[in-house]
């Protein structure tokens, strides 16, 4: 790993992170744009609280539940003097293919695109196969996030914000992707197929390292 001053270290399993250094409060965002799934609640409205506070001028909050969604709207608008529709409440349901391309769909109609966090995320005890035919936490951790990453890509490239640096989008992951392991089937068979099989007609717990990304999928468009 190299050595980066200034940038804290934590060790965590074995595997050490970097923390990259971050102000809460600020003006650089200005101007612009940013998408946060799974905002109503936790990291994703943790997250969309302090894009607000560095001056972010619009917000959409990509949520399952609209009427969850309106809340967080309303608790993050009344800490700030907000232009009308500064914040917009948009559908997105991780467990249906339909919901995502209607979702990036209708990201294409932004003026601007500059930031993306995909911040929704389960961790389901219960064994649940979503009509996609995927265990749920696959589906939503990983499919669903890859998925949206694609369509949302060309999307940042295209419309970001003139005259500033390149879209960012960030997969909001655990540390669990980077410590735990599995095989990878020997039979050629594919890989997603054979996990399917398994947590489906063996009852497995879906492994772990394959409910995250497994890279941090920071992605910087130029
Ligand atoms: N907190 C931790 O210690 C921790 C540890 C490791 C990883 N993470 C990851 O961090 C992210 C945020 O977690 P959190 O702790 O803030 O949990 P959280 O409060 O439960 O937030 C998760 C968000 O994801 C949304 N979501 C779940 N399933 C969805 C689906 N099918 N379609 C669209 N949205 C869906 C939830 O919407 P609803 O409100 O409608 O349920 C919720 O807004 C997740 O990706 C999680 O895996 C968190």
């Amino acid at each position: 790993m190299t050595d980066i001053p200034n940038v804290e270290k934590v060790a965590s399993a074995g595997v050490t992170f970097e923390l990259a250094s971050t102000s809460s409060a600020g003006d650089d965002l200005v101007g612009k744009t940013a998408i946060v799934t799974g905002s109503s609640s936790g990291i994703g409205l943790e997250c969309a609280r302090q894009l607000l506070a560095r001056g972010l001028s619009k917000l959409i909050l990509a949520v399952r539940d609209e009427k969850k969604g309106a809340i967080a709207r309303d608790d993050l608008a009344s800490g700030w003097d907000l232009k009308p529709g500064a914040i917009e409440v948009w559908h997105l349901d991780y467990s249906s293919y339909d919901s995502i391309t209607s979702f990036a769909d209708r990201a294409k109609v932004l003026e601007t695109l500059d930031i993306v966090v995909l911040n929704a995320g389960i961790y389901r005890i219960p064994r649940v196969i979503l009509p996609t035919g995927h265990e749920e936490d696959i589906q939503v951790n990983y499919l669903s996030t890859a998925l949206l990453t694609i369509l949302l890509l060309p999307i940042l490239d295209v419309k970001k914000h003139p005259g500033t640096k390149p879209g960012r989008l960030t997969v909001v992951s655990s540390s669990v992707a980077a410590w735990s392991r599995f095989k990878l089937p020997q039979d050629g068979r594919p890989l997603l197929a054979t996990l399917d099989e398994a947590i489906r007609d063996r009852g497995l717990r879906p492994p772990s390292a394959i409910l995250y990304l497994e890279t941090p999928w920071t992605a910087v468009l130029g």
